[in-house]
C-alpha cells in the first residue's frame, strides 16, 4: 500500500509558501478594487490603467479579468479594439504632429514627413530604443503657431520641413527632449 511521505503530500520540502503579491499587482488590484464584477466596468477599468501607466500591460489585463470576473482573452480583445488603449510602453518621448487643418494650410504634412523620414517611424509607432514616439494629434487652438508639434506637452511651432529635421536629428541623437527647439521662435511656448 501506498505511504504519504513525511511531510504529508507536499513532497520533501514541506508545503511551500503562497508567493507574495508584488507591490505592482496590489497596486494594480487597487486601481479597480471598486469596480463591479461584470462588463459593465470594462472600459472604466482600462482607462483607468491606461491613464496611470500610459498603457494596458499584460499584468493589467489579468488583474482586470480577475476584478471584473471575465476572461482575459475578453480583456485582451476590448484593449486592442479601442484605439485609446496601448499594449505597450509608450516612448520615453512622445513627439505630437498637429493634423490640423491650420497647420496642414502651412505645410505641416512636410513637417510630418521630415519627422517620419528622420527618425524612421510612422505616426503610431517608436523608434527601436523606445526613446521617441510620433504621435497624431489635433488643433489644440493655438493656430497662431502653426504648423507645430509638441515634445512632450511643450509646443514647438511656426515649423519648416527643414526646421522639423534638425529637431528630428536633435531628438534622434539623444538631445534632451526638454532643451530641443528652445531655439526657435514657436519652441518657448506651452
Ligand atoms: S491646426 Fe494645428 S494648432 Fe490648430
Amino acid at each position: 500500500m501506498a505511504r504519504v511521505p513525511p511531510g504529508g503530500t507536499h513532497g520533501e520540502d514541506g508545503p511551500r509558501a503562497m508567493p507574495l503579491e508584488t507591490e505592482v499587482t496590489a497596486e494594480l488590484r487597487a486601481l479597480v478594487a471598486d469596480l463591479r464584477p461584470d462588463h459593465t466596468d470594462l472600459l472604466e477599468a482600462l482607462h483607468r490603467m491606461q491613464h496611470r501607466y500610459g498603457y494596458v500591460s499584460a499584468e493589467a489585463m489579468r488583474v482586470v479579468a480577475e476584478q471584473l470576473r471575465v476572461s482575459v482573452a475578453h480583456v485582451y480583445g476590448a484593449t486592442t479594439y479601442y484605439s485609446d488603449f496601448r499594449v505597450t510602453p509608450p516612448a520615453a518621448c512622445t513627439v505630437t504632429w498637429c493634423s490640423g487643418p491650420a497647420c496642414r494650410l502651412k505645410n505641416g504634412t512636410g513637417v510630418r514627413d521630415a519627422m517620419q523620414a528622420v527618425l524612421g517611424v510612422g505616426l503610431g509607432a517608436q523608434t527601436a530604443d523606445g526613446r521617441i514616439g510620433l504621435a497624431l494629434g489635433q488643433c489644440n487652438g493655438s493656430c497662431e503657431q502653426a504648423p507645430q508639434i509638441w515634445i512632450g506637452e511643450r509646443v514647438v511651432g511656426q515649423l519648416t520641413a527643414a526646421r522639423a529635421v534638425s529637431i528630428a536629428r536633435a531628438l534622434r541623437d539623444g538631445a534632451d527632449p526638454a532643451a530641443v527647439g528652445l531655439d526657435h521662435p514657436g519652441g518657448r511656448d506651452g
